[in-house]
């Protein structure tokens, strides 16, 4: 769960461009595979940004996080769109959704391949008929410990990052914040790096149906492949 602190300052650190890229190609993905969605859910929604822009192109979109300085974010930001606090491991909403979604690696921060299994039960167990999940991963490269970086927000606020890669695999990213040169607070986030074919292997398991496992989630778009898209279905006879 990330600190109110952390919340406060994760809307500054330009991170919100990861789910505005994936919802601009989600928007684009639909129009081209033409899917039409009613409702959508987005599990770790962060600060809502996914949600609303779906929510502004006629969806009726809501999210959930466990992080209440982040839903408080998004509410702040446009109270007409229904979040909800809770741990996407054990969320089990009494309705269920045309499309589920889940960015920004949210899912590498699930640690342990049970709890993946669970959220996947869960989703599926949530989603209409022929519904969707589509969400990233990081991409199952090597992601080395690296030295310290620091990005500065402003003339006096300044954020050190360190990130740390155990034996287990365990991505370990220190943000170190600092005001006039003086420490304020310090928040670890924890993410795991799972294969993504573990991942399609799980979901099939499930009883999903594999649609797409690549590095854009638009087959035609260019860019670094830091992440993995997946495209999963729940079958029409589930
Ligand atoms: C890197 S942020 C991504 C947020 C948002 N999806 C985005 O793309 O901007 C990861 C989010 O996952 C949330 N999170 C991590 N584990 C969670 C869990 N078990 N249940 C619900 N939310 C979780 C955190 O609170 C955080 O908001």
């Amino acid at each position: 769960m990330y600190s109110d602190a952390f919340c406060k300052i994760y809307n500054k650190l330009g991170w919100n461009y990861f789910p505005e890229a994936f919802g601009e190609q989600l928007l684009s993905w639909l129009k081209k595979n033409r899917v039409t969605v009613h409702t959508s859910l987005d599990l770790a929604c962060g600060t809502g940004v996914l949600c609303q822009l779906l929510h502004k192109n006629g969806i009726q979109a809501s999210g959930m996080d466990f992080s209440e300085g982040m839903i408080k974010i998004a509410r702040g930001n446009d109270p007409s769109i229904e979040y909800e606090v809770a741990d996407m491991i054990t969320y089990r909403p009494d309705r269920r959704f045309d499309l589920v979604t889940c960015t920004g690696d949210a899912l590498n921060h699930i640690l342990k391949a049970d709890d993946i299994e669970k959220i996947f039960r869960n989703v599926f167990s949530y989603l209409n008929a022929e519904g969707w999940f589509i969400f990233d991963i990081l991409n199952d490269r090597e992601i080395p410990s690296r030295e310290p970086f620091d990005f500065d927000f402003d003339d006096k606020t300044r954020a050190r990052f360190t990130v740390t890669r155990d034996a287990d695999g365990v991505i370990t990213m220190k943000t170190a914040v600092f005001e006039n040169g003086i420490f304020q607070f310090e928040e670890c986030v924890r993410e795991i790096v799972h294969d993504h074919k573990v991942i399609c292997s799980l979901l099939e398991k499930t009883g999903f149906q594999i649609c797409g496992c690549r590095h854009q989630l638009l087959e035609e778009s260019e860019g670094k492949a830091t992440t993995w898209y997946i495209i999963a279905r729940k079958s029409p006879a589930a």
